[in-house]
């Protein structure tokens, strides 16, 4: 199971650090959460593409940067996320009504198509769209802040995936990759992998002053048995 760091819990004073010392310590992919101050539930606003770009700038162009919209208009501004370099768009299936469309004006422009879903909507909005998916993302916290309580109702949803997306590349269809986003730390890291989970998102686990990123994704690691 491969861990992206989401920056928000990230002293942005220091971002360029902090994603450089990410970068040395073996990260490869780094997960932007685009909040904008209306669709979360405590309204909060995070960054926009003028920050991914200074991070695309920084990283050079080997990093995977994904972006998660938590923005009410996702289907129509996502241009400007793979404009400022993003490599994968991740939105919400809850904020986005025609999303096979979203899915194929992604794919017509290159970029990977992933999508994303609260931990109270079943997982039934989102199967019929895997085969066009190149990620699934579910939530293990209420979108909207780093540092939440992992939710580990969401197993049934996980494993849903797991067995849809198995059967999906036994046909010869996508490989679609299955991510987990909130609350993740080294104690709960190999139970969610034993899941099925194929990326971690771990932001507060891997970015705070208990330890250096080095440190922390160490002790995950360990927690994984690599
Ligand atoms: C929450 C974000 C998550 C969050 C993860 O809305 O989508 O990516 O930052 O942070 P932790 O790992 O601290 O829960
Ligand atoms: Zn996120």
């Amino acid at each position: 199971m491969e861990i992206t760091p989401s920056i928000l819990t990230a002293d942005f004073s220091r971002l360029g650090e902090t994603l450089e010392e990410a970068v040395a310590a073996g990260i490869e992919w780094i997960h932007m959460d685009v909040m904008d101050g209306n669709w979360v539930i405590n309204r909060t606003i995070t960054f926009g593409p003028a920050l991914i770009r200074s991070v695309r700038d920084r990283l050079g162009p080997e990093v995977t940067i994904d972006c998660h919209l938590m923005i009410t208009n996702a289907a129509e501004t996502w241009s400007q996320y793979t404009d400022a370099g993003v490599d994968m768009v991740i939105a919400h299936i809850e904020a986005v009504d025609d999303f096979q469309g979203l899915i194929d004006d992604l794919h017509a422009s290159g970029v990977r198509a992933g999508c994303v879903l609260n931990p109270s909507t079943p997982a039934d909005e989102v199967l019929p769209l895997l085969p066009d998916l190149d990620l699934v993302l579910v939530m293990s916290v209420v979108p909207g802040k780093g540092g939440q309580s992992f939710m580990p109702e969401v197993e049934g949803k996980v494993r849903a995936f797991r067995d849809a997306i198995d059967s999906q590349i036994e046909t010869g269809g996508r490989v679609t990759k299955l991510m987990i986003d909130g609350g993740i730390k080294y104690h709960n890291a190999a139970m969610v992998a034993e899941w099925g989970i194929d990326i971690a998102v771990v932001g507060s686990g891997l970015i705070n002053d208990r330890g250096t990123i080095a440190e922390n994704l160490a002790a995950i690691e360990a927690a994984l048995g690599k």
